[in-house]
C-alpha cells in the first residue's frame, strides 16, 4: 500500500483523472483527523461538530504525551509468571501513561471514483483498542484485539458523491496489560477503492514449494470477490519480476467454473537468488483481473524464495543449511514515540540490531506493524510472529482471555492471511507462557490453535514460548508443538530433549538480564533480583531475575546442546512498562532489559552479544567508564567483550595480566574477559587483543574525562526524506574539552529545531525519568541522550541545536530532499 497523501490534495492534482480510473486506489488516510480524549455520545453523527477537537496526524498514540503518574493503570496483582506469593501494588507496570479511557478519532472521507460497481474498504493496521468503525453515523464494523490488522468494508454506507464522515470509537480498559499497550489509531489507516469484481484485502497466497538452483515453482493462489459472491468468466495474467525489475515468468490463466472464485497458477523462476538474512532478494508478482477486455484490479504480491524445515538432528533449516537463531525479543512500541507506528525509527531500530549480529525478532506477544514486516522482508530478518500473551486463563484481569472464545480464530486468520507471503516469517508462536500450558484442556486448546495456523499455511513450523516446564512437558502440551519453546531453561534443555519427540529444542525466550546503560555497582557480583536505592541496575550484566539467567548461561547451553536452535534474548530494545526489579517503586516505569536503552543507545551487553553474532566486524569493549573520583584504590573490575580469543589489561601503562576466552567452565569467564582485582586510580584502561597466534592485533582505550565542557551532536543520518515523517535520531553527548565521555553528566539539554524540520522526541533511556519525551529539553543520562527531529513535507536545511547550561551549545545540520 504505497500510495501517500490525503484524498483532499489528490484531488486538486492533474493527475487525478487518471488516477480515478485505476481499477484500484489505495490512501494512507494520515493527515486531517480530530481527535478526542472521553466519551462524547454524538461523536458518530455526521453533523457532530468536531472543530473543537485537537487536529492530530495518525498514526498517533494519544497516551504517549503523559503526563506519568504511578496512579496511571496502578494495578495490584500477584505475578505468578514472577513467583510472586502475595499481590503487591505495582506502578509503572504499563508504563505510567494515561492510556486509559475512550477516545474518538474523526475525519472527512472524499472517495473519488466511487459509485455504481465499486467498493470501498478501510483497513486497520491495528487500533488500541476495541475499535468501533462508523461511516455516516452506520457502524460498519469493529475489531476488539488492538494488535491485529482488521478491513471494513464501508461501501453500504458511503455517498459517491460529496463528503462522508468517518468516526472511530475506541477504549482501554484499565489492567488490560502486563506492558504498555499505547492508545488509539496508533498505525496507519487505508482506504482501498476497488471494482466490485476484485482481489480481496489479503487475497493472495503464494509459496515456492520446489527451490533447486536451475529453478523455483511459484503457486500463487488468488481469491476474487464477484457481486453475490456469483462466478463469472475471469482472466489472472501474472508477471513475476526479480529485484531489478525484470519480468522472470508470465502465466494467463482463465477461471472455469470449477475453480470457484479461487486461481491457482504455478509459474517457473529460473536460476532463483534465494531470500537470507543475509541475502535479502525480493521478488514481486504483479497479476492483473480481466473480464474480457476490462482490467478489473490489479494486485502486487511481494514475496522471497526460500526454503525452511525443522528437523531433528539438523535444527532449523534455511536454504539448505542449519543455523541457530540469533534472535531478540521485542515489544511493539518506540520509546519516545510510544506505539505510534514510524518507518524511520523501525529502521534505525534494524540498523542498529544488524551491526548487533542479530538475525530474528520474536513480536512479543502480539502481531507486528506491517511496516516492521516489510522492513525484515528488505533487510533481512527473520520473524517469529506471535500473537498472544494469554488464552483462556488471564494473567491480567482485562487481557485476552476475555475475548478468547470468541476471537482467537479469527485473530489468527487474519493474521496468518496477513503475513503468509512474507520471506522474513519462519515461524509462528501461539503463544507467550499462556498458564493453559497447566489448566485443564490447556493441550487441546495448544492443538487447536496449531491446527488453525497450519490449516492456513503449513509452510510453517509452529511454536510457543513454555516457562512452566514440568507441567507442559508431562502433559502432552510441549510434545505437540512443531518446535518445544521454552523460555529461561537452559538448565533443562537435556532434560526436555530426552522426555520430548521433537529433537529440537528452542530458546523462545532467554537472558532477561537487566542493566541501566552507563551505572555500574560495586561490589561487583552476580545477582538476582538486586536492587539499589537510585532505582538503576548495575552494567556489569551479571544481574538478572529470580526467574532468568546471564546471558553466558544461555551461550553455554546453545553451545554445547547440538539440538538447540539458538535464542530469542529478552529483550532487543528497553520498552515502555514492566521496569522489573523496581515494578514496585515508583518512579520506574521503563524496562532494564534491553540489550539497547529506550533511547536506543547500546548498554555494555550490546557488545557481548555483538562479539558472538557478529562474526564479520572486530568486537573490542571496555567497561566500566573510568571516571571514579573517591574510588582511588578501590576494587574496580573491568570487563572485556570482545570476539578476539585473548587480551592483556593495562591501567596508566601497567600489565594487569592477559586473560583467554574460553578456558573454563564457569560461563562468564569462557565468553567474558574479567580482571576482577584492578585497583582504580585516574588515568587510563587500555587493552591489547591478541590473534590466535599471540599477535598483537587490536586495542581500545577508556580515558579518565576531566570537567564537562561541551555538547557533541551525531545524527544516525545526514540525508533525509522531506515526506513529513523521517526522522534523524541525533546522539547529544557532554564532553570534556578532549572530547571524552562525561559518564556522570546529568546536565539538562535544551533543543531547537529551525528549516524543514521540527522538534519531535527525546529519550535519555533512564528507566526512573519523569520528563515528558515531547517537550524539546532533557536531562542527560550518563552523559548522553537521543533527540528526535522530524522532517516537514518541504525539501530543505534542517538545523538542530542544543544547549545546556556552563557548557559550549552545538549545531547540526541536516538535508532533507523529496
Ligand atoms: C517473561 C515474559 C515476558 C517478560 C519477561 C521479563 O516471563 O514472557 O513477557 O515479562 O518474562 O523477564
Amino acid at each position: 500500500m504505497a500510495r501517500r497523501g490525503a484524498l483532499a490534495a489528490l484531488l486538486l492534482t492533474p493527475a487525478v483523472a487518471a488516477w480515478a480510473q485505476q481499477p484500484r486506489q489505495e490512501v494512507l488516510l494520515t493527515t486531517d483527523w480530530k481527535f478526542s480524549k472521553g466519551d462524547v455520545p454524538d461523536a458518530a453523527r455526521p453533523d457532530f461538530k468536531d472543530a473543537k477537537w485537537q487536529t492530530v496526524q495518525v498514526p498517533h498514540d494519544w497516551a504517549i504525551y503523559g503526563p506519568f503518574s504511578a496512579q496511571n493503570d496502578l494495578q495490584t496483582v500477584k505475578i505468578e509468571q514472577n513467583n510472586e506469593k502475595e499481590a503487591k501494588t505495582k506502578a509503572g507496570r504499563t508504563g505510567g501513561l494515561p492510556f486509559i479511557g475512550t477516545g474518538w478519532y474523526r475525519r472527512r472521507l472524499t472517495v473519488p471514483g466511487f459509485g455504481a460497481g465499486k467498493r470501498a474498504v478501510l483497513v486497520f493496521d491495528g487500533a488500541m483498542s476495541d475499535a468501533h468503525v462508523f461511516v455516516n453515523g452506520r457502524e460498519m464494523g469493529a475489531w476488539p484485539y488492538g494488535y491485529n490488522s482488521f478491513a471494513v468494508d464501508i461501501t453500504d454506507a458511503v455517498k459517491p458523491a460529496g463528503d462522508n464522515v468517518l468516526a472511530v470509537r475506541l477504549q482501554n480498559l484499565p489492567e488490560q496489560s502486563r506492558w504498555y499497550p499505547g492508545a488509539g489509531l496508533y498505525r496507519n489507516v487505508h482506504l482501498l477503492v476497488t471494482n466490485d469484481v476484485h482481489i480481496p484485502v489479503w487475497g493472495t497466497y503464494l509459496t515456492t514449494p520446489t527451490i533447486t538452483a536451475d529453478y523455483a515453482k511459484v503457486r500463487l493462489r488468488t481469491r476474487v470477490e464477484t457481486p453475490g459472491q456469483a462466478f463469472q468468466a475471469l482472466r489472472l495474467d501474472t508477471e513475476i519480476r526479480d529485484a531489478k525489475g525484470t519480468v522472470v515468468a508470465t502465466l494467463s490463466t482463465p477461471l472455469t467454473a470449477t475453480d470457484g472464485l479461487e486461481f491457482e497458477q504455478n509459474l517457473v523462476v529460473p536460476r532463483p537468488q534465494l531470500w537470507s538474512p543475509e541475502t535479502p532478494t525480493l521478488y514481486s508478482a504483479t497479476s492483473k483481473l480481466y473480464a474480457g477486455e476490462v482490467l478489473k484490479d490489479e494486485y502486487q504480491t511481494s514475496f522471497g524464495v526460500r526454503s525452511i524445515s525443522v528437523e531433528a538432528g539438523k535444527g532449523f533449516v534455511l536454504n539448505g543449511q542449519p543455523r541457530k537463531f540469533r534472535g531478540v525479543c521485542n515489544h511493539h512500541d518506540l520509546g519516545p514515540l510510544g506505539a505510534a507506528v514510524n518507518t524511520a525509527a523501525l529502521r534505525r531500530q534494524l540498523v542498529l540490531l544488524k551491526d548487533l549480529g542479530c538475525d530474528a525478532i520474536r513480536t512479543t506477544h502480539n502481531m507486528p506493524a506491517p511496516e516492521l514486516v516489510q522492513l525484515c522482508d528488505e533487510m533481512g530478518f527473520m520473524l517469529m510472529v506471535e500473537p498472544f500473551d494469554e488464552w483462556k486463563t488471564p494473567k491480567v484481569k482485562n487481557g485476552y482471555s476475555r475475548l478468547f472464545d470468541e476471537w482467537a480464530e479469527k485473530d489468527i486468520v487474519s493474521m496468518v492471511r496477513h503475513y503468509r507471503n512474507n520471506p522474513s516469517v519462519v515461524m509462528w508462536s501461539i503463544g507467550n507462557e499462556v498458564p493453559d500450558q497447566w489448566a485443564p484442556g490447556g493441550s487441546k486448546l495448544a492443538k487447536r490453535l496449531q491446527d488453525i495456523v497450519h490449516r492456513e499455511d503449513p509452510t510453517r513450523p509452529v511454536t510457543a514460548g513454555m516457562d512452566q516446564f514440568d507441567a507442559a512437558v508431562n502433559n502432552g502440551f510441549a510434545a505437540l508443538l512443531d518446535v518445544a519453546g521454552f523460555n529461561y531453561k537452559p538448565h533443562r534443555y537435556p532434560e526436555a530433549y530426552t522426555k520430548l519427540p521433537q529433537g529440537l529444542i528452542l530458546g523462545t525466550e532467554t537472558a532477561s538480564t537487566v542493566s541501566s546503560r552507563g551505572a555500574y555497582k560495586f561490589p561487583v557480583e552476580k545477582a538476582k533480583d538486586k536492587r539499589y536505592p537510585d532505582n538503576q541496575s548495575s552494567s556489569y550484566d551479571l544481574e538478572a531475575s529470580n526467574w532468568s539467567q546471564t546471558p553466558d548461561e544461555e551461550f553455554a547451553a546453545q553451545d554445547d546442546l547440538p539440538y538447540t536452535l539458538g535464542e530469542f534474548v529478552w529483550t532487543g530494545f528497553d520498552y515502555l512498562g514492566e521496569p522489573w526489579p523496581y515494578d514496585e517503586s515508583w518512579p520506574s516505569h521503563s524496562s532494564y532489559f534491553g540489550i539497547l536503552d529506550l533511547a536506543g543507545l547500546p548498554k555494555d551487553r550490546f557488545y557481548l552479544y555483538r562479539s558472538r553474532w557478529n562474526p564479520t566486524q572486530p568486537t573490542l569493549h571496555l567497561l566500566p567508564h573510568w571516571t571514579w573520583p573517591g574510588r582511588e584504590g578501590q576494587t574496580t573490575p573491568v570487563f572485556a567483550y570482545t570476539n578476539y580469543p585473548a587480551a592483556e589489561l593495562f591501567v596508566n601503562g601497567v600489565s594487569q595480566g592477559r586473560q583467554t576466552k574460553g578456558k573454563s567452565d564457569q560461563p562468564q569467564t569462557r565468553y567474558r574477559l574479567m580482571w576482577n582485582d584492578v585497583k582504580y586510580q585516574p588515568g587510563s584502561i587500555k587493552v591489547v587483543a591478541y590473534d590466535a597466534s599471540g599477535k598483537a592485533v587490536a586495542e581500545e582505550e577508556v580515558r579518565t574525562a576531566g570537567q564537562p565542557h561541551h555538547l557533541k551532536l551525531t545524527a544516525d543520518r545526514s540525508t533525509l526524506s522531506a515526506d513529513g515523517q523521517d526522522l534523524a535520531f541525533v546522539t547529544a553527548r557532554v564532553e570534556d574539552a578532549q572530547g571524552n565521555l562525561c559518564p556522570e553528566a546529568t546536565q539538562q539539554l535544551q533543543f531547537e529545531v529551525k528549516g524543514a524540520g521540527r522538534f519531535r522526541a527525546v529519550a535519555n533511556g533512564d528507566p526512573t525519568n519523569l520528563q515528558p519525551f515531547h517537550q524539546p529539553r532533557m536531562q542527560a543520562f550518563h552523559g548522553q541522550l537521543v533527540a528526535l527531529v522530524q522532517t516537514t513535507t518541504q525539501a530543505g536545511t534542517v538545523e538542530l541545536k542544543a544547549t545546556a547550561k556552563g557548557l559550549k551549545g552545538a549545531t547540526l545540520r541536516l538535508t532533507t530532499a523529496k
